[in-house]
This record gives structure tokens, sequence and C-alpha cells, in this order.
């Protein structure tokens, strides 16, 4: 605990010091060049001479940040540490999967592991604070950020944000090789209207406190540093300008003790949102709602100081602000040691480290998916013959990264064609059409092949020779992200049609898919015999995909978000609602879609294995109704040993606000011999059984509930109790 330091400190401060804590500049030029003597470079500079940044992101490198740091440090009259934050999302130049993926795994262990490696890599390019992990609960795919998530569930979510709060700030935020995390982006940005960017959420009490804040509870409970709020508004007020999610939940009845950092510009945005009338009035409305940090904008170092000699800011509105974010520094180590993570040789030794690569290539094969496997046509063989692959993103070195991905080098993934033909020398390849251009940058539009063929028909020509067809194909790995909203989600531009060509002179076809959102694929799923969603994998990308391809690795990766069948269904989840008239009726007055099927193609907690798993003997105990025990044992009945996430869930049959159909409640992912089974136990407490009521109180209404286990969301078995 620091408050003391924290006081005397805040005690030799100006009110324009304490201001300048409360700013963040993005970085503005080579600080081992010339000073900057013009525009706002200039202005930036300035302040942070006179001790009025608090903060800087995306200035990285050991170099660079010492330069920095020392220029605040030995010029500013008090000298107070920066802290340096990035976009560590998914890894900073060593990349494991993108987030989504990971999520796949089910793996809470792997996931922190992950994220701790990319905390060592971070942390030794002089970086000590992430804005990572994202905890939005997101339902539509066409958002482009459900990659940076865990996907549609608050239960897998909120385990997800523990694991990866801890990877990132370890046991001891002031070791050198951890950094402060972010649980961003508070709250409710994954439910924008229509799934697009910067926009527009309206949800009632019910799903915030039900479905969206939890995850966020789950990284406040692990103790994260910071949250970052965001650009949407939230039932009509910008969630940076809301002191009700701000002050009322976070830092309220949430208990959260570190700082809430805006987004970027999202302080000034307010103005266009029709919230504030101008900057200053943004700065106002922004600091008194509860945002301590600004990134970016400058509105607070502008106008905050002003405003409290007015009378319009509180001074106590500031100092707890301070407050907040000076007790980070000391925790992170900066007032002991401002360059603890600048050490050079560290850089050299970590960036890009064999440990890094080896984790996340196991990270990778871990959140794959087997979609489909018909007559169990994958494994492939390490000596088969006339295998080939098809595709311009088998050679693609850079898709495999996926997006969110800043400090990354291009192309620096292992291919999927470099995976799998250094374990298989026989296989041929062959390119076919472009997808996209291949020249495209982080800011930039993805520009997707719509209608050249070219190479289509030696693609075939070929296909109709090969045993077996393995088709390389997917979305860029700039399709998603942030502001990478689709209105279609389907394969994009001419790959239907390569598919369904390739298809037609060869069926016996596998379809490798890397993507970073769940997909409308119903056309491959009925014809294609075996399906591998492989998501954007990152730097070991080829190798990983290998290893599941011939077999040395049984796959048990399972989605973390519903895959539609049609654009039309989504939002689609799994834990919807009963509605009045769930099921068919011989008239036409019950809740369906005339022209599909209401079901989604491939359901939330779904995955196949190489192996095969049977669930039996669900039995339930209620006597004790603190902890209702649930047995169920599973059997490795398939020919290999493997994996499996055997998933609990509940539902509360009559409740006074009505209850999903069901609710993951438990999981546990289990290693099998081939023929071996388990007896598995699960507990429910009112942890478990409850939910948070309109006044965001936690209630647990006795009565009648059910309990289905199964190894997806779907297909289950089922038994009822009675909560005393
Ligand atoms: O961290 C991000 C945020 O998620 C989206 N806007 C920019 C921030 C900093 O890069």
């Amino acid at each position: 605990n620091y408050d003391a330091q924290v006081d005397s400190l805040m005690q030799l401060m100006t009110l324009e010091e304490k201001v300048g804590q409360m700013n963040q500049y993005n970085g503005f030029y080579d600080v081992t060049g010339p000073a900057p003597t013009g525009g706002n470079a200039a202005v930036k500079y300035e302040h942070l001479r006179k001790g009025w940044v608090g903060a800087m992101l995306s200035v990285r490198g050991v170099e660079e940040v010492h330069k920095l740091q020392k220029l605040v440090v030995e010029e500013s009259r008090l000298g107070i540490p920066l802290l340096f934050g990035f976009d560590v999302i998914h890894g900073y130049k060593t990349l494991s999967p993108i987030p989504l993926a990971e999520a796949a795994s089910w793996d809470l262990k792997a996931i922190e592991q992950s994220a701790s490696i990319a905390a060592n890599e971070a942390s030794a390019v002089g970086l000590n604070w992430t804005f990572a992990p994202m905890v939005d609960i997101s339902r539509d795919a066409r958002w482009g950020r459900v990659m940076e998530g865990a996907g549609e569930d608050p239960y897998l979510g909120s385990k997800i944000a523990t694991a990866r709060v801890r990877g990132f700030q370890g046991s001891d935020l002031s070791a050198p090789n951890t950094i402060a995390a972010t649980a961003k982006h508070f709250a409710a940005y994954g439910f924008v209207e229509g799934g697009i960017e910067y926009g527009i959420v309206d949800i009632g009490t019910h799903t915030l406190y039900n479905q969206v804040l939890p995850p966020f509870q789950a990284a406040v409970d692990a103790d994260v540093k910071s949250v970052m709020n965001g650009f949407n508004l939230l039932n009509g007020v910008p969630v940076t300008g809301n002191a009700f999610l701000q002050r009322e939940m976070l830092k309220g009845k949430m208990n959260f003790q570190g700082f809430v950092v805006s987004d970027w510009a999202s302080t000034q945005e307010m103005v266009a949102h029709g919230f504030a009338a101008d900057e200053k009035d943004a700065a106002l409305k922004a600091s008194i709602a509860g945002s301590d940090m600004e990134m970016e904008s400058g509105t607070y170092v502008a106008h905050l100081a002003a405003l409290v000699r007015e009378g319009k800011v509180d001074e106590a509105v500031i100092d707890e602000a301070v407050r907040r974010i000076l007790k980070v520094k000391f925790e992170l180590g900066l007032f002991e040691d401002p360059y603890r993570y600048c050490d050079l040789e560290r850089e050299k030794e970590r960036i890009y480290h064999a440990d890094h690569q080896a984790g996340v290539r196991d990270m990778a094969r871990r959140s794959m998916v087997l979609l489909k496997n018909e007559g169990e046509l994958l494994p492939l063989g390490k000596k088969q013959k006339n295998i080939l692959v098809v595709g311009a993103m088998a050679k693609d070195k850079n898709s495999p990264l996926g997006s969110w991905r800043i400090a990354s080098d291009d192309n620096s993934a292992v291919s999927v064609w470099e995976g799998l033909s250094a374990q298989n020398p026989y296989l041929k390849y062959i390119k076919g059409p472009e997808y996209f251009d291949p020249e495209v940058a982080f800011v930039q539009e993805v520009k997707v092949n719509e209608d050249d063929l070219s190479g289509l028909e030696e693609a075939v020509a070929a296909a109709k020779e090969a045993d077996v067809v393995v088709l390389v194909a997917g979305e860029h790995g700039f399709q998603s992200g942030e502001a990478r909203s689709r209105a279609e989600i389907g394969l994009p531009g001419i790959q239907p049609q390569l598919i369904r060509a390739l298809h037609k002179a060869n069926s016996n076809m596998v379809l490798l898919l890397f993507n970073g959102r769940p997909l409308t694929l119903s056309w491959e799923a009925e014809n294609i015999p075996a399906i591998l969603e492989c998501w954007q994998p990152g730097s070991q990308a080829g190798n990983a995909v290998a290893d599941v391809v011939f077999g040395d690795y049984n796959p048990a990766g399972k989605l973390p978000m519903t895959f539609p069948r049609n654009l039309g269904q989504v939002p689609i989840y799994y834990n919807q609602y009963n509605g009045s008239r769930p099921d068919p009726q011989p008239i036409v007055f019950w809740s369906h879609y005339m022209d599909s099927e209401k079901s989604p193609l491939f359901p939330f907690g779904y995955g196949l294995s190489y192996s095969e798993f049977a669930y039996s003997d669900l039995k339930v105990d209620a006597s004790n109704p603190k902890a209702v025990q649930v047995e169920v044992v599973l059997e490795n009945k398939g020919k290999r040993a493997g994996e499996e996430v055997a998933q609990l869930y509940v539902r509360d049959l009559v409740a006074n606000q009505v209850r999903p159909i069901k609710e993951l409640k438990g999981f546990e992912k289990v290693y099998l011999q081939a023929g071996a089974s388990v007896l598995l136990r699960f507990t429910l407490t009112g942890r478990e059984l409850g939910y948070f009521d309109h006044q965001y109180k936690w209630v647990v209404e006795p009565g009648e509930f059910e309990v289905m286990v199964g190894g997806n969301s779907v297909n289950v078995l089922k038994e009822r109790f009675v909560l005393d």
C-alpha cells in the first residue's frame, strides 16, 4: 500500500502537474533525433518537460523509452516517471493466436502463459502497461473486434479475463518482466448495433449486469491496474462521460482500485456524439464521470486546471484520479527505478526468443477447432503422397498473424505451406486465384478480389489429379479488428467460387480456415468432408497447423462464439431466452424463420477431436442447497488419447427475471487415454445459481433447476433438481 508515498508526493504537486498526470500522449517523434520544433510535437515535448504528461502510448524500444523517461525524470520539476502503454494484444513481436482463438482452447493455464510470454517480450522493450485484455462480450460476428475478445459467454469470458490479467501482471508487478494490464472497453462496446464500429449500444440492466459486467468484475478481482472506457454510447450517454458506469458501478459497487483511461480521443469525441458542447465541456464531463486519464486528445491538459479554478470541477476529482495513477506507478516500481524496463541486453535476448516461439506454437494448436471430419479424413499422413495444397493464403506469411499486431514484423509468420511441407516432403502446391491485394497496411482497407479468377482452371485441373485437396481459405488478417465491421460474413471475394469449383473436381477435400470471426459456412459444412478452424494462429501458424493436420496434436478446441447459418441469424448466441412460443406449431404463429432454421450451424462450445468422447450417468445431489453436487462419467471411446472440454450448463426454470435456456457455469478440460474414463465432479453454489437483479443485487431463487452436461452447448445430458 503506497498511500503515504502518494499523499506526500501529491502535496508537492501544483494543480497543473496533477492534471498532467491525467494526460497521455501518443508517441510523436524519434527521441534519438533532434527535439521537435513545430506543431503538436513541439507542444507535447514542452508538456513533457513541464511534467504535464503522465503516460505515453506507442513509444517502444529500450532506447526510445529510456530517452523519453530520462527527459521527464531529469528535466521536469518533480521527475515523476511516465507509464509507457501499448496495445500488446496477442504478443509483441512473437505473436500468439488472436485472443478469440485462444479462447477456443478453453485452456486457462495456456492462456495465462501466453499473456505472460507477451508481457515478457513487451517489458523487454521498455513497456510497462498493455491495453489488454479486451473483455467485451459480443454476440455479433459482424463486429470486427470479436477477434480481440473471448467470445459470447460471460462465464468463460470471466475465467479468461482472470487468466490474462494474471499472465500480464504476474504475482509481482514490480518485476521487470511483468506489466500492468487494462480491462477494456467499459462498457458494453461489444453490443454495438449492427456490429458497426464507434456506435450505439442500447441494452437494459439485465444484460449489462449479467452479460457485460462479469468479465470486468473478474479482472477487477484479479487486481487489474487499469480499465479503459470506450467510444460507444450506452443508453444515450457516451461511456467516457458516464458517471453511472465509472463511478457508481466500477469504482463503487465493483470496487475497482486502479485508474480509468479513456480510449483514443474518446473524451473529445463526446462532442461528435452530441453530449459535450466543446472540448472544455468534454473535459469537465469526462473527469466528473470518473475517467481518470485522457488518451491523446489533450482536453484535460488544456482545460482541467481552469475548470477547477472556475469552481466547475472539484479539485477532489483531480486528486482522486491522480492518486489512482500514482499508485500504479509506485506498484510498478517506477519510483525506485524509472528505467527498470530498459535493459538493452534483455531486449535483444527476449525478442523472438525460442521459448516464446515454442509457447505460441503450443497455444496455436490448442486453439484450433475441428469442425468436421467425415470418414476420418484428418489427420493426413506425413508420408502420404499426392496431396495438393491450394490457395494464395497457404504461402501468405502475413495474414495468419491476424490483426492488432502493431509491433510485429510483416511476413513473420511460418506460412501454412512452410509448416505442412516441412512435415510432409511430398506435398504439391498450386496457388489459384489471388484472394486479396497482398500489399495492405494496418491502417488501410483490405482490397478483396471479387472477380478475377485467373489461376482457377489450373487449380481445378491439378485438383482432379490429386488424392486429397487441402484448401487454405479465410479472411485477410486485417479484415477483423478495430473498424473492420463486415456486412457479410461469408468467405470473402472469389473464395466461394474457388471452393465450389475445386469440390466439383475433387470432393476429397480438407478446408483449413483462417479467420478472425465466426463465418457463415453453410455450403462448406454440408459439402466439404473435413474442416479445421485455425483462426489466425500467429507467428508459428504453419507449424501449429501441421501439428494438427498430421496428427502430432489431437485437436481439442471448442467454439467460444456461435457460428450462424446465415447473416439473418446474427446476433446469435447460445444463452438466449425461451420466448413464449419456442416450439413448432401446426399453424404459422411460433418463433421461427420462414426461410432458415433457427438453430446455429455450429453451436457455442462445439468442437471435434480425433478421439470420440461419450458422456453418461449424470447425477445431481441437491441435499445441500449451498453446494449442489453434479457427477458425470466421461469416456474416451476413440483410438487415440485426447482432450475434451466437459461443459456444465444450468437453467433456472422459473425466476422473477427470466433466465436463459442455458448458461455455462462450469467446465473442465480433461486428458484421457484411448478407452479410459473418468468421473467428473462439479459443485454448484449460489455463485453459479443466481443472477443480478435490476438493482445489481445478487439473488438466488429457490425452485426447480435443470443441469446439462456435454461436449458442447447443444448435445447435453440433462437432469433436474429442486433448490430449497
Ligand atoms: O487500446 C486501443 C483501443 O482498444 C482502441 N483505440 C485505440 C487504443 C490505443 O491504441
